[in-house]
């Protein structure tokens, strides 16, 4: 076998395979796919916020040129809807679209339009006369008749954490609510579908492919092997297409009923009621602390929304188990179901809303005991997991404060509020930790080297943003020591071998360990099929009649959760500026120090956790889907009512990276830095507005009318 001196790119900073394709327009998205005689559907949603239909004529749409069907419960099949639980689903049944006429939340999918062209459908669904049965939706989180429920049983308390908050010395007992939030990411939801006999294919957006085509064999009771969903490119996801949600099913079934394929997009309006969100969340965070900065005390208890059919749960809560050395911590997560829709993971997932009001909470407390809010975190630094009993597998905390804080200036801190100004500006600077767990789920690779000395390795993985293609490439070019030239990495496919859902920072940990086992497996079949030092890849596939060696292989977690704790960290420092007299909160920058394991590509994560800066910017200050009291109506369902941060909202934003090794939480050491990118931002911006300010603003996001009257 040649000796080839390729030089390793894991570490280095190449820039996007799919760059070239993604600014050419030859990236193809879901709704790209368009197929030959395919029709267009539209969506009908419910006018009111529960009840039912008590009436739907579609006499009027059934006469615009164009039309080929209007569905609903009155004609809509019985669709299976066989048992199926995806990993991720939350516990609950399922919304069952088009089944029957019960409303359960404004927005609900009652019927869908299918016709000839995009305009015919949407005008013939502007027609269909629906009446409705309405009752009052319940819709507040603090309605006096709202019932909390216990999702899971809550986690064993250590010491009796209530006892030692009343006899601290220092304590701080404070309220947080963040506000729903919705995922907003460029593309639209799409699906396409199109039917061959009882074989059905969808190009469709998706962050987990190979769940969704279970729920669809399972909803039309089909063998999965008989459903194909195809997704090379996502333009943007942030977990809101971690599930397949009605719109798919309607797509599909549309579909069977014309018999034709049928495209159907999401509005942006209909994506603020059909396809989840972070849910609205109160939290309450009560400390206590001995005046040298020690914490005695924790305890944390969070209430977020669901809805009444499902059960959606987050981990809020469990930052506060393992954050922080202290005594006694008692934690308690409840879920109120309300007449709203399902919420789902959204950008750093419970922990970013958790860790925001624990994170608030301990610079309260910084202030009240006078010590500086990074001296204070590193007083109470955790040898090991004190909730899980269990040593960290690594944790940077105290490296990436130190490096953020050089980096930043945190030095040149006056701590009193309102102390520091640029002109007649105030400025404040905060700072938050942050951490988000490593996990790790089975995944399936395969790899395959071909006679002119390529390799192909292809995973049913998807590529929100993070640059999975390019990262993949990588690992892969290193463990079949070749140039990433010669290696070519295909996702987006449900019958390539199986991935885990793309989220929860997993996907590096799981399909990169993947890549890494079937490239490694496919050059040792290979080596032993060498005869002359001198054979290349290529050499040798060529030589054995040109048919490409391919292997299959997975990888999945051993013990490795039973024996570590394993998270990556870090510490995040803003600078906000205020303007006293008209009260606007800008963010000038930023520095992110991480402890994330190894870092693939180091542009890549930076890009990542820049992308979590701005994130974190507008769940700080712009993000809120407001509903109308009434009917639950999202009053704000557009780009130009719901805010998210734009090119002049954001300043100098840093991202930087500790060393850190970990040999244990996968094979290849890294931690993954989607979530992490996220949690710890808007603590740090609202702890500065406090800096700047001297008010301490509880409820996210931070308004104007928040800081007015006050500077
Ligand atoms: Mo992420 S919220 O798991 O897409």
């Amino acid at each position: 076998m040649k000796e080839l001196l390729i030089e390793p790119s894991i570490g280095k900073p190449l820039a996007r395979v799919d760059g070239h394709a993604k600014v050419s327009g030859a990236a193809r998205y879901a709704a790209d796919f368009n197929q030959p005689g395919q029709a267009y559907a539209v969506i009908i949603q419910s006018t009111v916020g529960l009840g039912r239909i008590a009436a739907l004529d579609a006499t009027a749409a059934n006469e615009v040129p164009g039309i080929l069907a209007v569905i609903s419960h009155l004609n809509a099949p019985k669709l299976a809807y066989k048992p199926h639980h995806s990993p991720l689903d939350p516990d609950g049944e399922r919304l069952h679209v088009v089944q029957d006429d019960r409303v359960h939340f404004f927005g609900q999918p009652v019927a869908v339009v299918v016709a000839e062209t995009l305009d015919n459908a949407e005008h013939a669904a502007a027609l269909v006369d629906i009446r409705y049965e309405a009752q009052h939706p319940m819709l507040r989180v603090d309605a006096p008749e709202a019932q909390p429920i216990s999702p899971n049983a809550d986690l064993a308390p250590r010491g009796d954490a209530d006892a030692a908050f009343s006899a601290a010395p220092v304590q701080i007992d404070a309220a947080y609510g963040i506000a729903r939030e919705n995922h907003n990411p460029m593309e639209p939801h799409a699906t396409i579908a199109a039917w061959l006999d009882d074989r059905l294919t969808l190009w469709s957006k998706s962050q987990f492919l190979v769940a969704e085509a279970a729920e669809m064999a399972a909803v039309f009771d089909l063998p999965v092997e008989n459903v194909q969903v195809i997704n090379p490119f996502i333009g943007g996801a942030f977990g809101t297409s971690l599930r397949t949600w009605p719109h798919v099913t309607l797509a599909a079934l549309a579909a069977r009923y014309v018999n034709r394929p049928v495209k159907l997009v999401l509005t942006r309006r209909q994506m603020f009621s059909e396809t989840g969100f972070r849910p609205r969340t109160t939290q309450r965070v009560a400390i206590g602390a001995l005046p040298g900065g020690q914490l005695s005390s924790i305890v944390h208890e969070a209430t977020a929304e669901t809805s009444r059919y499902e059960q959606y749960t987050e981990s809020t809560v469990t930052v506060s188990r393992y954050m922080y050395s202290c005594p006694a911590v008692r934690t308690r997560y409840r879920l109120l179901p309300l007449d709203v829709s399902t919420p789902i993971f959204m950008r750093g997932p419970g922990e970013a809303s958790g860790v925001y009001a624990l994170e608030c909470a301990m610079d309260e407390m910084a202030a009240a005991l006078a010590m500086d809010p990074i001296d204070f975190r590193l007083r109470n630094e955790p040898e090991s997991d004190e909730g899980a009993g269990l040593p960290f597998s690594s944790r940077s905390l105290r490296a990436c404060c130190e490096l953020g804080a050089a980096r930043f200036g945190w030095a040149r801190r006056d701590p009193r509020p309102q102390s520091m100004r640029d002109g007649r500006l105030l400025i404040g600077w905060g700072m938050s930790a942050a951490t988000y767990p490593a996990s790790r789920a089975p995944s399936g690779a395969r790899a395959r080297l071909l006679a002119d000395g390529t390799a192909e390795v292809e995973v049913a993985a998807s590529d929100m943003g993070p640059g999975t293609y390019t990262s993949m490439t990588q690992v892969a070019a290193d463990a079949l020591e070749l140039p990433v030239r010669s290696v070519r990495f295909v996702l987006g496919r449900s019958d390539f071998p199986a991935a885990p859902p793309h989220g929860g920072s997993m996907t590096m940990a799981s399909v990169g360990s993947a890549v890494q086992a079937a490239c490694l497996a496919v050059r040792e079949k290979i080596l032993k099929l060498a005869i002359g030092k001198e054979e290349t890849y290529g050499d040798i596939v060529a030589r054995l009649g040109g048919e490409p060696i391919e292997v299959e292989a997975s990888s999945a977690p051993g013990d490795e959760r039973s024996r570590f704790s394993m998270h990556g960290f870090g510490a995040i420092f803003a600078e906000v500026a205020v303007d006293p007299d008209l009260c606007t909160i800008r963010v000038r920058r930023m520095s992110g120090a991480y402890g994330a394991g190894r870092i693939i590509n180091p542009r890549l994560a930076k890009s990542q956790c820049i992308g979590g800066m701005v994130g974190g910017i507008g769940m700080a200050l712009l993000e809120r889907t407001a509903l109308d009291t009434r009917d639950g109506r999202v009053v704000n369902a557009s780009m130009a009512d719901y805010l998210v941060p734009v090119n002049l909202d954001i300043g100098d934003l840093e991202a930087l990276f500790v060393e850190e090794e970990d040999p244990y939480v996968n094979p290849l050491g890294a931690k993954g830095v989607g979530e992490l990118a996220y949690v710890g931002v808007a603590p740090a911006v609202a702890n500065a507005v406090f800096h700047a300010t001297g008010v301490r603003v509880r409820d996210l996001p931070i308004r104007i009318e928040d800081v007015l009257g006050a500077v």
